[in-house]
């Protein structure tokens, strides 16, 4: 195999990437080559606000590469996994020219990076078992020369995981052809092992973390791309200089503190059991045909007039997403799991919900 960069657009495996002060000088002396101002602003609280922040922080990424288990050199911390998917779709996809590949229902923002790039997107829909979905993998094998192939699990808004087996097939059948993107923002909620065991084997495929989820960092905008080294130095180069935000990275070094870490364990194991019992109170529910309770934090459930569900809740201030609108999903609703009173409060609304 050719490395996996060989992949990208041309002019950006030529790029010359823009040389920033801190990228060239680590930030220590006496700071006069990046326009800072010299003093701190009001309400700095020790954070030095004004100094531009480092590009990747080291002691962030020493500890994201102890929590995933993978050496430094195969990460790339990003603003929220949105950037990690931006960035592959920029650098690997020729506008006119190379697809996308996804398998709805899935997340929007693949289709939206790929729009915005002028890239093609190829649907492979996920077959519907009975209560579970999967993947179309004869589907997938004739689309194998899609540049960028998104799958994600556990998926949104499906909750469906996908195994092992079947992302080394579909990642040895694009070798040399195009990259398989594992998006795993949901990760932490399961038992099944993470994709990121598999990257020394397989060289052409990417994973997304976040620390948005489980690590109720949504508001920061953290998240990692873990790939092969040529991978990462090739995003890299097409990265605003200084993503992330210092405040950001205050907050992601604590969560990934590890006292905090068994925070987050007890959080998660929580919210899964608030997902069961939710999961049995929308089954016992008439108007509720299916529910797929899923591997993550929240339960896609396909209900007798799922929008006005919607519509009622909003109107009694509870918001769920509607899903109708993509493929498969008629009547579908996706309910995030909340904490155990919001949970309550939803279990109270649907009891007196007229839905007739
Ligand atoms: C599957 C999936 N990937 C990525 C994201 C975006 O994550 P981030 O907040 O890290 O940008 C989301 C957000 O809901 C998601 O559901």
């Amino acid at each position: 195999m050719k490395s996996p960069a060989d992949l990208a657009r041309p002019e950006i495996r030529s790029l010359v990437a823009y040389s920033s002060a801190r990228s060239v000088a680590n930030g220590t002396g006496i700071l006069l080559d990046a326009n800072e101002n010299p003093w701190p602003p009001t309400g700095d609280r020790g954070l030095s606000l004004n100094r531009y922040p480092e590009p990747q922080p080291a002691r962030l990424r020493r500890r994201l590469s102890e929590y995933l288990g993978v050496p430094e050199k195969c990460l790339l911390i990003t603003r929220g996994s949105d950037e990690g998917i931006d960035l592959l779709v920029r650098g690997f996809c020729a506008a006119g020219q190379d697809r996308v590949a996804v398998c709805p229902p899935c997340f929007g923002m693949y289709t939206t990076s790929a729009s915005i790039q002028g890239a093609e997107t190829v649907s492979v829909p996920l077959q519907e078992h009975g209560e579970e979905f999967g993947l179309d993998e004869a589907g997938l094998s004739k689309v194998a020369d899609a540049r960028l192939t998104f799958l994600c699990s556990p998926n949104n808004p499906t909750g469906t995981i996908i195994d092992a087996e079947a992302l080394i097939r579909l990642a040895g059948e694009r070798t040399d052809r195009g990259l398989v993107v594992v998006d795993e923002a949901y990760q932490e909620f399961t038992r099944q092992p993470s994709a990121i065991r598999l990257l020394d084997r397989l060289p052409n495929l990417v994973v997304l973390r976040t620390l948005s989820k489980a690590f109720a960092l949504a508001g920061c905008r953290v998240g990692v791309v873990a790939a092969h080294p040529d991978i990462i130095n090739l995003l890299a180069r097409i990265m605003p200089p200084y993503p992330l935000p210092t405040p950001s990275i205050q907050a992601a070094l604590d969560v990934l503190d590890p006292e905090n870490l068994a925070r987050m364990t007890a959080r998660v194991r929580q919210l899964r059991e608030e997902r069961e019992a939710l999961a049995r109170i929308l089954h016992a529910h008439p108007a509720v045909r299916t529910v797929w309770p899923g591997h993550a934090n929240f339960i896609l459930v396909r209900i007798t007039e799922g929008r006005k569900l919607v519509a009622d809740a909003a109107r009694a201030g509870i918001r769920l997403r509607d899903q109708s609108s993509q493929p498969g999903l008629k009547d579908c609703v996706r309910i995030t799991v909340g904490t155990p009173e919001e949970n309550r409060a939803l279990a109270r609304f649907l009891e007196t919900w007229s839905f007739q």
